[in-house]
């Protein structure tokens, strides 16, 4: 198969209830510097996690449909909510796009942990969900999961809070308890956590494994490109659109914190739960 420049090269769609999906942009970028990307930041409804699973799914259709209609060819959900909500419906709904979704990585936590013990930090409506079930029901025989919401630390990422006094004491609340029962292994399930994890690592020290699924969804967003003939691989890293449906001004900031890059960014406007628009 003939790889595509990245000139002519399809767009792939990423999405996330806000800047949390950086992190597996990130990781895509990486793997696949020359692949057009289209970010979107639903930070108007931030966080998901705290909203009711059909209140996300509704979202999520939204912003897949927004997405489409700017060219994207593969949608990658860059969140655990929305992949627990809605994944399922989506390629219902769009049978002939291929999505990538995320999953909480208990698989490699339970093949890798010595002591038995994994901690887990997802949001509240991933706990509650099927797929979180199911896959604690196929991976992990003979391994004790701790689970915890961590309230209020997606909000604190949002603001870009990474190492300050309150995402500390959400992150010594959580995992205190967890240390003392054992854990040697964490699972980020949800995908704005990654970028706290200097600071998890300080808490739980050099010998606790901290898993960031980022890296095998970009090698799964890779594979999927490739078997649908969307694969861009040459030597020009391609560009990425930003867009947020909340300040464009401190999602810009953000991308400089977080990823080390300026972008501008463009403003997407909810016309009612069902409509995203851009802004006119
Ligand atoms: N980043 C998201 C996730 O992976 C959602 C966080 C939120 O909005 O609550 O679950």
């Amino acid at each position: 198969m003939t790889p595509m420049s990245s000139s002519n090269a399809p767009l792939i769609g990423v999405f996330d209830s806000g800047i949390g999906g950086l992190s597996v942009l990130r990781a895509i970028r990486d793997q696949l510097p020359a692949q057009p990307v289209i970010y979107f930041g639903d930070q108007a409804h931030v966080p998901y996690g705290a909203r009711s699973l059909d209140e996300v799914r509704g979202f999520s259709r939204a912003v897949v449909r927004f997405l489409l209609g700017r060219g994207a060819k593969l949608i990658v959900v860059a969140c655990n909510t929305a992949s627990v909500a809605a994944l399922h419906k989506l390629r219902e709904e769009f049978p002939s796009i291929p999505f990538v979704g995320m999953e909480p990585a208990v698989k490699p936590a339970a093949e890798q942990t010595r002591s038995g013990i994994v901690g887990v930090l997802a949001t509240y409506a991933t706990f509650q969900g099927e797929m979180y079930a199911s896959v604690v029901e196929r991976f992990a025989k003979g391994v004790t999961l701790l689970q915890d919401p961590c309230f209020g630390l997606v909000g604190e990422i949002e603001k870009g809070n990474l190492n300050g006094p309150e995402t500390r004491a959400i992150l010594e609340r959580v995992l205190g308890p967890m240390l003392a029962k054992g854990i040697d292994t964490v699972v980020m399930g949800c995908t704005h956590y990654p970028f706290v994890i200097p600071l998890i690592q300080q808490i739980a020290g050099p010998d606790v494994r901290v898993i960031d699924p980022a890296p095998a969804i970009a090698r799964q967003t890779r594979r999927l490109l490739d078997a649908h003939d969307l694969l861009a691989l040459d030597d020009r890293p391609a560009e990425v659109q930003f867009y947020t449906s909340g300040s464009p001004e401190d999602f810009s900031k953000l991308l400089v914190q977080l990823l080390g890059e300026t972008h501008p960014v463009a403003q997407a406007v909810w016309q009612d739960p069902d409509r995203l628009i851009t802004k006119p």
